[in-house]
């Protein structure tokens, strides 16, 4: 396809194996989470956006069906709507349905072939708005695809920004702010901080979406990296960590065993874990110094009757 823009040519399995290597060799071994994102990944994503415990993609949407007109009119015309891991994109739909003259839509993920796929049913959906999917990292620099036309206006829903560290924020938005150029605006999806009653079923629901979805990345592993991970002897967990105010998910070592990883043998001890994810849950207050510091000033807020989440406006003045 000739409307496909790449972020990187980098040899994407080669980086692959490094990242996965480097991970499991630290004394904490971890692994990072945007590889849990290939097909099958994507999907269990989606699953997981169902499910009854999981409550911010339910939560996020009802925000933004609420507010859309606001949300819109305080966007403008002529918006080109450049999303930061866009996935299924169905948060866009609201937007795009409500902007008065969207330009075109930058949908931009690691997810190629979930990418492309969604890329191409909104194109049927929406013949006349011009559609130009970007696949790669978001943390690695791009440009926008030269025939994307209009005002660029950021959107990060989510809460995807809680599963990057506060340096990766800092990061992340100084090269948006980069890539939007001045006097653009932002909307960012955002989980707040609430009981651990209600987040560690939300990471560990009843069903088991989840822990499929956490062990789909050994998967990953053993059928692109030919490795030898056997999958029943890790387990899923989702532990509250307070102190730092976010989720971690963790693979767990049912017992002392190695795994054959391109060459390397990894050694796992018994109840040893792989951490895979954290996924932060803010305060509002604690986020607006690291939009500050990157060129960022928070302007609208919108949030559910319960304060679970939050939908905010950011401006580049
Ligand atoms: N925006 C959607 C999907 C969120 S899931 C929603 O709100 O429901 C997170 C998405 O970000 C996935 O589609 C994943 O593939 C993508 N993603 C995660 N890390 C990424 C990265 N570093 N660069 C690009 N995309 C990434
Ligand atoms: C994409 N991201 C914001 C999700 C989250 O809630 O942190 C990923 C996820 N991990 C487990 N469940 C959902």
């Amino acid at each position: 396809m000739d409307d496909v823009f790449e972020t990187a040519a980098t040899d994407a399995r080669a980086v692959f194996l490094r990242d996965v290597l480097k991970g499991l060799s630290e004394a904490r071994k971890t692994l990072p989470c945007q590889y849990f994102y290939d097909a099958a990944g994507s999907d269990l994503f989606e699953q997981i956006t169902t499910l009854p415990e999981y409550y911010p993609t339910r939560t996020e949407i009802a925000i933004l069906n609420a507010h859309a007109g606001e949300i819109a009119a305080a966007l403008g015309e002529h918006v080109l709507l450049v999303e930061y891991g866009a996935g299924a994109s169905t948060k866009t739909r609201i937007l795009l349905e409500a902007l008065p003259s969207p330009t075109g839509y930058v949908p931009i993920d690691v997810s190629e072939e979930f990418l492309l796929h969604t890329a191409q049913t909104l194109r049927t959906d929406y013949p006349d708005l011009p559609v130009h999917p970007v696949v790669g990292d978001f943390m690695i620099r791009f440009g926008l695809p030269s025939e994307s036309k209009g005002r660029p206006v950021g959107f990060f829903p989510g809460s995807t920004i809680g599963n990057l560290s506060d340096e990766d924020i800092l990061r992340f938005m100084s090269s948006a702010r980069d890539l939007l150029g001045d006097g653009s605006q932002f909307v960012i999806g955002v989980d707040l901080r609430k009981d651990a009653d209600m987040l560690v079923p939300a990471y560990d629901d009843a069903a088991g979406v989840t822990a499929r979805f956490n062990l789909n990345l050994l998967t990953r592993i053993n059928r692109e990296l030919g490795a030898d991970f056997d999958l029943s002897a890790f387990a899923h967990r989702a532990i509250w960590n307070d102190t730092a105010s976010r989720i971690e998910m963790h693979l767990v070592s049912q017992r002392a065993q190695t795994v054959q990883i391109g060459g390397r043998t990894i050694p796992f001890e018994p109840g040893e874990s792989i951490h895979t994810e954290n996924s932060r849950k803010f305060s509002i207050d604690s986020l607006t110094p690291l939009f500050e510091q990157t060129g960022w000033n928070l302007n609208k807020q919108w949030l559910d009757e319960r304060h679970y989440f939050a939908v905010l406006l950011l401006s580049a003045d």
